[in-house]
């Protein structure tokens, strides 16, 4: 079934709301509520809207999901749906790229709009801009710029801005499930990767592939010359930019220490934005989606400690206890990722019966300008294999 929305009302009202349809009317209300208006609305709405859920989401919110999977799997998604309206359950920079991937015609919404990445605001634009021209003269190259020489990396985890920066200049986006190949990619283009902005992603994967740690250097946006002297500068193949994901940095080598202690036998699976250190104790490091497919694939009897949000650790204990596989977090307390515990049962269903009566709310539109380079650097991502 299909609900056509017009087109016109969708617009006019993108940012007003009726008071029936007011969010306050909705957040009073229990979780358990909102299950059969959440599927009303869902079945009114038919084809016209995509659920898309990030593997970090509540049981609540992802049980409605058409499509689950980690950044990669969800850009694919949201390059080739042909639905009018993408319901992003996830966090700010996963809609920016599905508003950049999808057809002008396509809306994209943001449940809450608090549903932003702590990582991803750890590089503005005007940061790296200056970054770039400190390069530029660290590197003592005049003239040409630094095409060629250094190739700008931006992990999924940034703002559209920093995409287009990255757009422009030759270079690309990556996510934890292709970073290595993006890493080829750039060094097939370039001596250097200034790589944004999760410098343990970066370090991770540059070590994986034989790149030493004396030649990778840390660049803080909040130092002069980013904290680095133009020799190590010079020397290093990879500048790693000094951001990190504060749920994931929470895991330490003394956890992966206690369970090989206390659990002979069970397996190490941890997420790459973690730090180096826990990733080399690790037995498996990887994005969420091949996080499930080794915990799918292992054999009944398997245990595994994972290192990485909470809410997916779980699901995953849940989901597999029955087929005889033990899933725990990694840390004794587990990690949650609060902006993507923003997005409540109460603001999806919000947002979907708003939908249903022609109004667009909390739409992430990303601008033109930037929108044209972005898409660049994400169609370079996506010739990457995953
Ligand atoms: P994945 O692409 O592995 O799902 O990671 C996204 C993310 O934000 C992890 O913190
Ligand atoms: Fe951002 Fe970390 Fe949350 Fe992922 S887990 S969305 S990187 S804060």
């Amino acid at each position: 079934m299909s609900l056509l929305i017009d087109e016109t009302t969708a617009e006019a009202v993108e940012t007003g709301v009726s008071d029936t349809c007011s969010l306050d009317n909705y957040l009073s209300q229990p979780d358990h509520t909102m299950d059969d208006r959440i599927a009303a609305a869902r079945e009114r709405l038919g084809t016209d809207v995509v659920l898309l859920g990030h593997h970090y989401q509540r049981d609540e919110v992802i049980r409605f999901a058409d499509y689950t999977g980690d950044s990669y799997k969800l850009s694919k998604v949201a390059a080739e749906t042909s639905a009018k309206y993408m319901l992003f359950c996830g966090v700010h920079f996963m809609a920016e790229t599905a508003d950049v991937l999808g057809q002008p015609w396509q809306q994209v919404i943001l449940p809450d709009l608090n549903a932003g990445c702590s990582m991803a605001d750890m590089a503005e634009i005007g940061q790296v801009e200056d970054c770039w021209d400190s390069l530029t003269q660290g590197l003592g190259i005049r003239g040409q710029g630094l095409e060629g020489k250094v190739v700008p990396l931006t992990y999924m985890n940034s703002a559209a801005a920093i995409k287009a920066f990255c757009g422009e200049r030759g270079g690309l986006v990556c996510t934890s499930s292709n970073a290595r190949g993006a890493f080829e990619w750039a060094f097939a283009r370039g001596e250097k990767i200034l790589f944004l902005p999760d410098q343990h992603l970066g370090r991770n994967t540059a070590f994986g592939m034989g790149i030493p740690l004396s030649e990778m250097v840390v660049w803080d946006p909040y130092q002069i010359n980013g904290g680095v002297t133009p020799d190590r500068l010079k020397a290093a193949k990879v500048i790693l930019w000094k951001g990190h994901c504060s749920v994931h940095q929470r895991f330490l080598p003394e956890h992966v220490d206690r369970v090989r202690r206390d659990e002979p036998g069970m397996q190490v699976i941890v997420h790459p934005e973690c730090r180096w250190e826990v990733c080399q104790k690790a037995d498996t490091v990887g994005s969420t989606e091949r996080i499930i497919d080794a915990i799918e694939r292992a054999p009944e009897g398997a245990s595994f400690a994972v290192g990485t949000e909470i809410h997916l650790v779980n699901r995953l204990a849940k989901r597999f206890a029955p087929l005889g596989k033990r899933v725990i977090t990694l840390d004794d307390s587990g990690c949650l990722c609060t902006t993507m515990y923003r997005i409540s049962p109460q603001h999806l269903a919000w947002a979907l019966e708003n939908l249903v009566e022609g109004r667009v709310v909390n739409r992430i539109k990303v601008d033109e300008d930037v929108k044209q380079w972005a898409r660049v650097a994400l169609d370079r991502m996506l010739e990457v294999k995953a």
